[in-house]
């Protein structure tokens, strides 16, 4: 059986939240466990140098994001889980990409089009202020990431389509011009059935709006962040309306069909909000409290996730190092040492 390669990054930046979990890292661990996959899921700690130079961030959001994919379950003997920066053949394809990748193609990326903008918008002389090369070639590593790999699925969010084109396009002029297969071109997969979270304030939950609820918080601090979320004034007794409520959508995403048809009814049915969250507090309490414990395990022994990505970085760099030596070879590069 020939298996479909799966591979996604995580920018370590941040701290895991809901809307990560049920966007991105529930479908991957699931995806993982499919016999007719091959998944491939790598912390993208080079990616996260473009925005954050601050090293204990960097080093903390590492751990953080490896933990809870751990603690949720990913089985690392299934899936290949590494440290993007441990397979030095990544930067390595970065250059030899570079040199194939049009300028004008990283001219048009999202990325650097809305740092351009903005500069405009402030009325800067200088279009490129505050642009590093980082950011401005940004795709070009992220193509590396997926070509190095053979990726032939890319899960995303639809920010990231752009990108997986770019992978294609770099990809298919190496073929091209060294006149030979060398890498798949890789397709970008937006799931519409997968949901994008709401956040405390009813805006999209995202790090940057400042609006998460962390997956793996104290309970009371969850309890506290739950409390906070956004409803409206009606009053207990007063029907309310489910799909438009913040609150409802985090239980939905959780909660089982039976137990999201009963939240709905008791919407329905006028349900207080104090009630309502309570009860979405205790749901989600009850379903975090195992991965929870987990995952404080696993930051209390830093060593044993490190020995984790290691091993990890061994199986990857099995599947780099023959592609890159390939790469290096047809380019008339060789390898002398
Ligand atoms: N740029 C992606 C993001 O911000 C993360 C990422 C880096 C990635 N390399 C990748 C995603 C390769 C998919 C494939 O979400």
């Amino acid at each position: 059986m020939t298996k479909t390669r799966v591979l996604t990054g995580i920018t370590t930046t941040g701290t895991p939240h809901l809307g990560n979990y049920v966007g991105a890292i529930k479908p991957a661990i699931e995806a993982s466990q499919r016999p007719d996959v091959e998944s491939f899921y790598f912390l993208a700690d080079l990616h996260a140098l473009i925005k954050c130079q601050d090293p204990r961030r960097v080093q903390q959001s590492r751990l953080e994001i490896a933990a809870t994919w751990l603690a949720l379950g990913l089985d690392t003997d299934n899936a290949t889980f590494y440290r993007q920066s441990d397979i030095p053949e990544i930067p390595e394809l970065t250059w030899m990409l570079s040199c194939v990748c049009a300028k004008g193609l990283m001219n048009r990326a999202h990325a650097y089009k809305a740092a351009v903008a903005e500069n405009e918008e402030l009325g800067h002389q200088d279009m490129d202020k505050g642009v590093s090369m980082g950011l401005f070639g940004y795709p070009v590593l992220m193509a590396a990431d997926i070509l190095m790999f053979n990726a032939n699925k890319v899960p995303v969010g639809r920010d990231q389509i752009q990108h997986i084109e770019m992978a294609r396009d770099m990809g298919g002029r190496f073929n091209h011009l060294y006149k030979g297969q060398y890498f798949t071109l890789p397709e970008a997969v937006v799931d519409d059935k997968v949901e994008v979270l709401n956040g405390l304030d009813g805006r999209k939950m995202s790090k940057s709006y400042n609006n998460t609820i962390p997956l793996f918080v104290s309970e009371k601090k969850l309890q506290k962040l739950v409390r906070k979320i956004k409803t409206n004034s009606l009053e207990p007794g007063e029907p309310k309306d489910p799909d438009s409520c913040t609150l409802f959508q985090i239980f939905s995403a959780f909660a089982s069909a039976e137990e999201t048809a009963t939240m709905r009814t008791d919407y329905e049915n006028g349900i207080g909000w104090g009630e309502a969250k309570d009860r979405v507090f205790e749901y989600l309490n009850v379903h975090l409290r195992e991965p929870r414990e987990r995952y404080n395990a696993l930051l209390e022994d830093p060593g044993h996730i490190e020995n984790v990505l290691k091993q990890g970085a061994e199986k990857a760099r099995a599947e780099a190092q023959p592609l890159m030596e390939r790469v290096r070879e047809v380019a008339g590069l060789g390898r002398f040492v």
